[in-house]
């Protein structure tokens, strides 16, 4: 038997339940990855509780829970190429991810070699958040000289956001409550709360001007730099929420080009980005993990050991 986080029903963490399944097998086009952390983003909670979210991942119940993993391929199928037994790998299968063994279509599906020089604990945090951070920056053409308005810089994208951006050469003004302040100027943005007066407060940090920004948790940075005189194709949206502004840009992971978690774990173990984990769950506390993060205010991410 293997262990697997599932739900039969949809609703908040209560309906998470620590299944004990037969253990699969790889079938012949497939590889079998022995789970040992998985990244918790909040898509993954989003979907266990939203049954339209669910649909548009193509989820039915009874089903599996979470997206991002990392761990040792532990069986391999006749035909599978790409892999072999012993690797060090990581990923991102949506609603399967939480639990002892994940099944991987290859070469079809997406299955990374992990880096040597990275743990399983941040390799488990990287596909979901590093490369909406990227697709988010990127969206708007970041470049040296610019400086950038992030919306939500402490959560899980944004601690991608804020160091991708630094590594670009732009300035970076982070949103966050003051107790995160800190937080942030260790990543090297400089820190602005975020609610009313915003605008005034942008203004004050940077009187000469911001030229872009990236919205990661609502629509209020977005807003602020467009009243701030912003073009709107530099600015991007990234959270689900009413339709942006005319001309700024919604994205999301998807949108990553070709090569993106390179870039991340280059950056990573050359030490110029971290990832900073604000708290390791063991899966039997899975609900505990979900509600922590659901509360929204954790600064990096959380992190699902089995
Ligand atoms: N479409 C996609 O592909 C995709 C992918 C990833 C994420 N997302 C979405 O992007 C959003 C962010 O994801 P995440 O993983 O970064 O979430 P997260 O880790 O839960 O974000 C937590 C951060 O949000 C900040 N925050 C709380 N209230 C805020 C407010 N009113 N204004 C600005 N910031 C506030 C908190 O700062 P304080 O602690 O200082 O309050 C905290 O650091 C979510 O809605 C997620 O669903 C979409």
């Amino acid at each position: 038997m293997s262990r697997a986080v599932r739900y039969r029903r949809f609703g908040g963490p209560e309906v998470l339940e620590l299944a004990e399944i037969p253990e699969p097998h790889a079938a012949p086009d497939e590889v079998r990855v022995r789970v040992t952390a998985a990244g918790l983003n909040p898509m993954d909670w989003k979907i266990a509780a939203q049954p339209d979210m669910a649909a548009r991942f193509g989820i039915t119940l009874p089903a599996g829970f979470g997206s991002d993993f990392a761990g040792v391929v532990d069986e391999v199928g006749a035909d599978a190429t790409g892999f072999a037994a012993g690797d060090r790998v990581y990923g991102a299968a949506i609603g399967r991810s939480v639990a002892d063994f994940v099944l991987v279509k290859t070469p079809t599906e997406t299955l990374w070699p992990t880096p040597e020089g990275i743990g399983d604990e941040v390799a488990g945090t990287l596909p979901v958040a590093g490369l909406t951070a990227c697709a988010a920056l990127d969206a708007i053409g970041l470049r040296a000289g610019d400086t950038v308005l992030i919306g939500g810089a402490a959560g899980g994208v944004g601690i991608f956001a804020v160091q991708l951006a630094k590594l670009a050469g732009a300035r970076v003004l982070g949103t966050a409550s003051e107790g995160t302040f800190g937080f942030l100027r260790g990543l090297g943005a400089e820190p602005v709360a975020y609610g009313p007066g915003l605008a005034d407060r942008v203004r004050a940090l940077a009187p000469e001007g911001i030229t872009a920004a990236t919205d990661l948790f609502g629509r209020e940075a977005a807003e602020t730099a467009l009243e701030l005189g912003v073009a709107p194709e530099r600015i991007s949206v990234v959270a689900d929420g009413p339709a942006p502004p005319p001309g700024v840009r919604q994205t999301g992971a998807l949108d990553a080009g070709p090569g993106t978690l390179q870039r991340i774990t280059d950056a990573i173990r050359s030490g110029e980005i971290t990832v900073p984990i604000a708290a390791t769950f063991p899966v039997e506390r899975i609900r505990e993990a979900v509600t922590t993060q659901a509360e929204g205010h954790v600064h990096g991410k959380i992190v699902i050991a089995l």
